[in-house]
């Protein structure tokens, strides 16, 4: 089966072909991360405007990639939450459009379950079941993966997503949007041993998250070294050494609950190298394996998509002509594909 993969929930919009023989045939992407520079943080009104006035260009790009033409594709995903409600609009009335011209079926998918299944893109997928760290711009969650569409939730962020909070202490520290990144090339540049920032919530027993303390740590940390110009790196570095330090004491433990043996990473901070370095000791340690999608599809992309709709629609699941987005949806709603009757 050929599967169109269709994202555009937040500030990416991603297009993909997926072959269920041959793999991934081609992704396109555009990021706004210009459109949204200016502002500091990502405005709905312009998400959804630019990707209506993407998504054709990008689905023409990646099935002249694919060497596929649209009468050969078989499906085609989308996502339907969670998400920025008009964004999410504008790729999926795009996708069931397109899949009601060509007479085939459209499916919308999770974009958590996405991003959880990006790594079998690569090779040496990680086989069932797994633990997945996911931590992106809303989200943050261990979840133990028995099989597709079987998720257990673990434990979650209780307030701040590991992404939110690399964002909001890049501004602290008046970094540009997009912050993560921004982030952690400063962080480079830090001293490790200079602060020293709380591990929260790793002292008590449980796989929760809390990260909104940390902000106020670094507000506080700044406001005591104004005038410092050597502080900021020094402050960064400390911020990334204590969210990496806090999400491998975690993933540690989810491991050891669970007695899995594999370990993914998955989501928009799962691009941040010190993580990558650090979640590959601890896998190490627990004789555990640990599975990453190239840096590409941490973040936003279409091949995430297009591989979940792939795996649903090759399942038999389908869903009725109409359609709904939803900005919330919990993973654990979520169930294995159902094949039409
Ligand atoms: O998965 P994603 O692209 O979009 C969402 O679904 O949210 O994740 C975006 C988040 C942003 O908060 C961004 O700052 C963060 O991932 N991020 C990073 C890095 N690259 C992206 N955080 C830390 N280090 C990075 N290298
Ligand atoms: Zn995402």
């Amino acid at each position: 089966m050929k599967i169109l993969g269709i994202e555009s929930s937040c500030d990416e919009t991603g297009v993909a072909v997926y072959d269920g023989d041959r793999g991934l045939l081609a992704h396109a992407l555009h990021s706004q991360v210009e459109t949204h520079a200016v502002y500091g943080g990502v405005v709905p009104e312009l998400a959804s405007r630019d990707h209506i006035q993407r998504l054709v260009p990008l689905t023409v790009e990646a099935l002249d990639e694919a060497g596929v033409a649209k009468s050969a594709l078989d499906g085609i995903a989308y996502t339907r939450g969670p998400g920025l409600m008009g964004a999410l609009l504008a790729g999926a009335s795009f996708a069931r459009s397109l899949a009601w011209s060509l007479d085939i079926p459209a499916l919308g998918v999770h974009h958590m379950e996405a991003h959880l299944l990006a790594p079998m893109l690569e090779e040496n997928p990680p086989e069932f079941p797994f633990v997945a760290l996911l931590v992106s711009g809303g989200h943050t969650m261990l979840v133990l993966v028995a099989g597709l569409g079987r998720y257990r939730l673990l434990g979650q962020s209780l307030d701040d997503a590991a992404g939110e909070a690399f964002d909001k202490t890049a501004k602290l520290l008046e970094l540009p949007y997009p912050g993560g990144p921004a982030l952690e090339k400063l962080a480079e540049e830090g001293d490790p041993g200079r602060f020293r920032f709380p591990r929260p919530m790793t002292d008590r027993p449980g796989l929760d998250f809390s990260f909104s303390g940390l902000k106020t740590f670094t507000l506080n940390t700044v406001h005591a070294n104004d005038g410092d110009p050597t502080a900021r790196a020094d402050i960064a570095r400390a911020f990334q050494d204590a969210v990496v330090d806090t999400m491998a004491i975690k993933c540690r433990r989810a491991l050891q609950q669970t007695g899995v043996d594999r370990l993914v990473v998955a989501g928009g901070v799962g691009a941040n190298q010190a993580l990558r370095a650090r979640l590959r000791e601890v896998a190490e340690a627990e004789n555990a394996t640990v599975h990453y999608p190239r840096l590409a599809l941490c973040t936003d992309n279409g091949a995430m998509v297009a591989y979940l709709g792939h795996c649903r629609l090759a399942a038999g699941e389908r869903a009725d002509l109409s359609f709904d987005v939803t900005a919330r949806w919990s993973l654990e709603e979520l169930t294995e594909p159902r094949p039409a009757a």
